[in-house]
């Protein structure tokens, strides 16, 4: 197998419309500055797959946040969505909630840039470095999905971060996907354990999830209060579907950091996929979503 594709790409041409900043593994493109440690692509095709997920998760949740501020977010608060991919979420939410504000962030320049709502706005930034925003700006800060982004000591900083920008009696609200199958197929054990063993190769701990209290607690925010929502992988009638083929996308979004270490051509771990993802619907395996929410107390 050539590495070539492995090659971060160094210097882009004039010529060619390659952005700086991103290098091409497997034919997908992904991070070369910002978070480089970050395990899914940074390309349209990985877009389209958060806003097919964006949706499967807010079906499953029964709307786009679980934090207790419905009426504060129709009266008008400032909200922020960190790491914030495609920005799906921060553009329903803004159309939603007209009289709030809201910004996403994101290291990678991924999200939209023209055709946003005026009470919303996105810009680059890396929650590693620390966040741009002074303290207190936000009522509700909101992050999904970063579990392949962060190791242990990363998600103190970034949950830090997060509680810092955060204004007292606001709310900081983690929303995440669990890689571990219950009632997973045998043929999904070599492909958890490679995508736990490849995280851990990066310093990434996939264990964060299940203790997303403590993260928020040792942040400095009180009041938490963490539950899931199970996700049925291809049984429970449409629901089962469409979480079932979200769950196929990440598959095929994971394929170039984890293919190498299972020893699997191209065409073998697509078959492999494909037969764990049929399995899980006669196995009637399920995932969870794990969902914790911080509020910051109020000074003094
Ligand atoms: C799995 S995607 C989730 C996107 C979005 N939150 C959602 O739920 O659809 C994770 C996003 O986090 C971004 N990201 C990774 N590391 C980051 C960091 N250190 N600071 C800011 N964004 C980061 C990635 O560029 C990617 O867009």
């Amino acid at each position: 197998m050539s590495n070539a594709t492995d090659t971060p790409i160094q210097s882009v041409s004039a010529s060619t419309s390659f952005p700086e900043g991103f290098r091409i593994v497997h034919k997908r493109r992904f991070m070369a500055e910002g978070n480089t440690k970050y395990m899914l692509p940074s390309d349209d095709e990985e877009l389209n797959r958060l806003d097919y997920q964006h949706y499967v998760i807010r079906h499953l949740i029964y709307g786009n946040f679980k934090a207790p501020l419905d009426s504060e977010l129709e009266k008008g608060i400032r909200v922020i969505d960190v790491g914030c991919g495609s920005g799906i979420w921060v553009m329903e939410m803004a159309v939603d909630y007209p009289r709030s504000t809201f910004v996403g962030v994101d290291c990678a320049a991924v999200f939209p840039t023209k055709d946003i709502p005026p009470n919303c706005t996105f810009i680059r930034g890396n929650t590693l470095e620390g966040l741009p925003f002074k303290d207190e700006s936000f009522d509700f800060v909101f992050q999904r999905l970063m579990i392949l982004a962060f190791t242990p000591s990363d998600w103190r900083f970034a949950t830090r971060e997060l509680a810092r920008i955060t204004a007292p009696d606001g709310f900081v609200e983690l929303i995440e996907g669990d890689f571990f199958v219950q009632s997973a197929p045998a043929a999904y054990a070599p492909l958890y354990n490679a995508i736990v063993g490849t995280a851990a190769s990066r310093g990434i701990d996939l264990s964060v999830l299940h203790d997303l209290p403590s993260v928020l607690s040792d942040a400095g925010l009180v009041d938490v209060k963490a539950d899931y929502v199970s996700s049925p992988l291809g049984w429970h009638g449409r629901v089962g579907d469409i979480c079932n083929k979200s769950m196929k996308n990440l598959f095929v979004a994971l394929k170039p950091s984890i293919r190498p270490v299972i020893s699997k051509t191209d065409e073998e771990y697509d078959v492999m996929a494909e037969q764990i993802i049929d399995e899980m619907k006669e196995k009637k395996s399920w995932s969870k979503i794990p969902c914790a929410i911080g509020r910051k107390p109020r000074r003094g």
